[in-house]
């Protein structure tokens, strides 16, 4: 990509905006009547806030009388301002880092916009659809160092993973510090797998695919594993949402992921991932076994 995306390429323009003394009635009702979720607080053209969905369902939940109260009682007050020009990767990390569910966009002293995480999501999806086209192109060697890169990554959570995983193993009684770290080291390292056995498919597969001699079956081969790798992980997910589970089966049962993994880590590398069967100029020097 080569012009960054700014707030401008996906806010919503001149958004519905409500008037601080009006009763929250009124605001629940134009938000539901126009699907939204987010409106800009205004007096006199001048912003003072952002009333949410959420504000107004928080009032709800205390059974206060829409009625009775105003915007004003029930707004989030100095909201999350931006320009429009700003870069979009600064303002999704503003919103991610602060849980806003949305900034203004401001012009001149005066509301332009709205960017909700809604929208920020849209963009996220875009940019991954443009990166999975990237992937389908992408020659045999720069695959290669994608997965090796995401190796690296994904062995600095084995090892969190495990030095976790042993330290409950270690206590054989329930430590809650070490049984929350390993509660959260898997978690990490679900969402890491999941997300490389998914690049793998993606990347690998395709170049593999096209390797002559046994490219196809390999690929094939690949594919099969990690369905099965999908599944143990699953189990490891299935333990974590069990809040009756036994820590210490968790760490046994992670510990042994953590054990399979490196070894189908070293293979691959040893095997898939060489250097000479994934060459850009095609020349086959197949000398992989695996
Ligand atoms: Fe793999
Ligand atoms: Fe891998």
């Amino acid at each position: 990509m080569t012009r960054k995306l700014t707030v401008a390429d996906y806010m919503t323009m001149a958004p519905f905006s409500i008037g601080l003394d009006q009763p929250l009635r009124a605001a629940e009702q134009r938000m539901r009547e126009y699907g939204i979720r987010h409106m800009p607080v205004l007096e006199g053209g001048v912003l003072f806030g952002v009333l949410t969905a959420r504000d107004i369902a928080t009032v709800q939940a205390i059974d206060a009388n829409l009625d009775e109260l105003t915007v004003e009682e029930a707004m989030t007050p100095e909201p999350y301002t931006v320009s429009a020009s700003t870069p979009l990767s600064r303002v999704a990390r503003a919103m991610a880092e602060h849980k806003y569910g949305c900034a203004v966009v401001m012009e001149r002293e005066r509301v332009k916009g709205i960017l909700t995480t809604t929208d920020a999501l849209r963009a996220l999806s875009e940019v991954l659809e443009d990166r999975g086209a990237a992937y389908e192109s992408m020659p045999p060697s720069q695959a290669r160092a994608v997965i090796l890169a995401e190796h690296v990554h994904v062995r600095a959570l084995l090892d969190r993973a495990e030095a976790a995983a042993k330290s409950v193993l270690a206590q054989r009684g329930v430590e809650l510090p070490a049984v929350h770290s390993l509660r959260d080291a898997a978690r990490h390292l679900i969402t890491a797998l999941t997300a490389h056995f998914e690049l793998e498919n993606r990347v690998l597969v395709p170049v593999l695919s096209e390797v002559p001699g046994f490219g196809a079956l390999r690929a094939e081969r690949l594919l099969r594993e990690h369905e099965e790798q999908t599944r143990q992980v699953r189990t490891i997910s299935d333990a974590l949402r069990d809040r009756e589970a036994s820590p210490v089966a968790l760490a046994e049962r992670v510990d042994g992921l953590v054990a399979a993994l490196r070894e189908d880590m070293r293979i691959e590398e040893a095997t898939l991932l060489d250097a000479n069967l994934l060459r850009d100029d095609g020349i086959l020097e197949d000398c992989a076994t695996g």
